[in-house]
């Protein structure tokens, strides 16, 4: 599926993520290294820093709901809107086909 991803510095890219490996969304954005290492995903995945929060610009009703500990992280972090999610909470599937997300400002 492809996946357009605005970096922090403004820039879009869209990239092709993959169904079949198991990915989550913050897992794509490293692997294609829109972000500096060592600024996301820094809890590997397990919700529990926000460094992976970023911005769904669409297809929010397609994203499964938030876990508590996605809430509560998110509850803690900086720059948080009401279209943040941790993207680290979002497994890379068919529907998500044509996402936007933009990452959110480093907080670390
Ligand atoms: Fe830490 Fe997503 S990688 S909360």
């Amino acid at each position: 599926i492809k996946i357009t991803i605005i970096d922090r510095e403004g820039e879009a890219h869209t990239v092709d993520a993959p169904t079949d490996m198991n990915m989550n969304l913050m897992e794509v954005i490293r692997s294609y290294e829109l972000a500096p290492e060592g600024t996301i995903g820094i809890c590997g995945g397990m919700a529990m820093c926000a460094s992976c929060q970023c911005y769904i610009l669409n297809l929010e009703h397609m994203l499964p709901e938030q876990s508590i500990e996605e809430e509560d992280m998110l509850d803690q972090a900086f720059f948080v809107e009401e279209n943040s999610r941790l993207s680290c909470q979002i497994p890379i599937t068919d529907d998500l086909d044509g996402l936007e997300v933009k990452l959110a400002p480093e907080s670390m």
